[in-house]
């Protein structure tokens, strides 16, 4: 299959591309993972995301060079038909909550169900418990997300956005999984919705944000 060499890095000028997206509650620091991942810094005062903001990285899997295109959305309620749109093309999900607010953790079921009905149905989804800095604030054990991911098939890591603690991981651990996928092939990416697309970078799609050269003017 011709895509499949290509995803192989056998076409010369080619890069695959895989589309993630970043869901959960606001505030949680889908934003500051993001910018952890691609810019390696973190920002204190971080402003909410305004419908989808947009980040890209280079990861090495298996020795090839994957290209990550990572829509980060608004976890506020007003925006959600927006952010929606976005599952689609996601090969990858990452589901965020917040270790010190139980609240976020609670509506996991809630974020999963919307991310299963909109998504492919290989779409990889991540479950990442976010602030493990702030250790003395926990407010859910780590058991609880590992038992929740496990309950529903979910990858499971926790993360610092502050610290960097584990956020290539998460990223990465998901790109695995994907590739994977693609190597069994469980998803074919002659599919449109496969979220995985082989050829010369396209501009993206990307609604109220700015696409600069690695990321978004998100932080
Ligand atoms: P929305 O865009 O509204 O959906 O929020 P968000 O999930 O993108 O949250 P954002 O990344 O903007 O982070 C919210 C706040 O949490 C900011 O003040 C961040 O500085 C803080 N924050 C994010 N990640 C971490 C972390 O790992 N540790 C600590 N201590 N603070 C964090
Ligand atoms: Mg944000």
């Amino acid at each position: 299959m011709v895509e499949r060499e290509a995803f192989n890095l056998k076409v010369v000028g080619s890069i695959p591309t895989s589309g993630y997206i970043i869901i959960g509650d606001t505030g949680v620091g889908k934003s500051c993972l993001l910018l952890q991942f691609t810019d390696n810094r973190f920002q204190p005062a971080h402003d909410l995301t305004i419908g989808v903001e947009f980040g890209a990285r280079m990861l090495e899997i298996d020795s090839k060079q994957i290209k990550l295109q990572i829509w980060d959305t608004a976890g506020q309620e007003s925006f959600r038909s927006i952010t929606r749109s976005y599952y689609r093309g996601a090969a990858g999900a990452l589901l965020v909550y917040d270790i010190t607010r139980r609240d976020t953790f609670d509506h996991l079921a809630t974020w999963l169900d919307d991310a299963r009905k909109h998504s492919n149905s290989n779409t990889t989804i991540m479950l990442i418990g976010n602030k493990s800095d702030l250790e003395a604030k926990r407010a859910v054990a780590k058991e609880e997300g590992e038992t929740f991911a496990r309950d529903n098939g979910l990858f499971f890591i926790e993360t610092s956005a502050k610290t960097a603690s584990n956020v290539e991981e998460a990223f990465l651990k998901t790109a695995e999984d994907i590739y994977e996928k693609i190597q069994t092939g469980i998803i074919d990416i002659t599919n449109d919705s496969s979220g995985i697309k082989v050829g010369p970078l396209q501009p993206g799609i990307v609604a109220m944000a700015d696409q600069q050269s690695t990321s978004s003017s998100c932080c």
